[in-house]
């Protein structure tokens, strides 16, 4: 599988099996994550791996959907805003950008490893906040449901703008 296909073959899935993510499979996807490029390379970020029964609900309901509850695993992907790089010349933090590269990292190597994830921003944030005790510093940034994909899941094609729209 070439670089293109693996960014076909990821896709965002919402419906999984009740089988469990291998720990070498978990252990090779955060790995893709630590090699992640970041400002500076500050690597400002915490994942916190969610498999417990109390853990599961407490993200679950930051996040209320069915699909989501199917997942039997989640990722927490965290900024630690105090170590993240601020541009000098405006204070840009790039605490963001940088879980946002980790983050796909996560996706691609799941996906090569024939594993389904979602990336889920549109959650609660305090609900996570609060399970994970997490300082004021401390953003969950994106909740990674990861997963076997459901033989019921239907892939839809993907829907994207066209080069001629995006590149100038
Ligand atoms: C920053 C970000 C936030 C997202 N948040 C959610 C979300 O809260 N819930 C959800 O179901 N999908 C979410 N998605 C998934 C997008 O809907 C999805 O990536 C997009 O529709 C393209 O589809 P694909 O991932 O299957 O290629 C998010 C994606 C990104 C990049």
């Amino acid at each position: 599988m070439n670089f293109l296909e693996l960014c076909l073959k990821r896709s965002s899935i919402r419906s999984y099996t009740d089988e469990k993510v291998s720990s070498e499979d978990l252990e090779y996807i955060l790995k893709c994550a630590q090699y992640a490029p970041s400002a500076v390379n500050y690597q400002p970020w915490k994942f916190y791996i969610v498999e417990s029964q109390e853990g599961k609900s407490a993200v679950q309901k930051a996040y209320e959907r069915d699909w989501f509850k199917t997942a039997p695993l989640y990722i927490v992907a965290v900024i630690e805003h105090s170590e993240s790089w601020k541009r000098k010349t405006d204070n840009k933090d790039h605490g963001e950008i940088d879980i946002a590269i980790a983050v796909e990292h996560i996706c691609l190597a799941a996906a090569e490893k024939g594993l389904g994830t979602c990336w889920v921003c549109n959650f609660e944030p305090q609900i996570i906040k609060d399970f994970l005790k997490l300082s004021d510093n401390q953003e969950p940034a994106v909740l990674i449901p990861l997963g076997h994909i459901s033989k019921d899941f239907q892939q839809k094609d993907k829907q994207r703008k066209t080069l001629k729209e995006i590149v100038f």
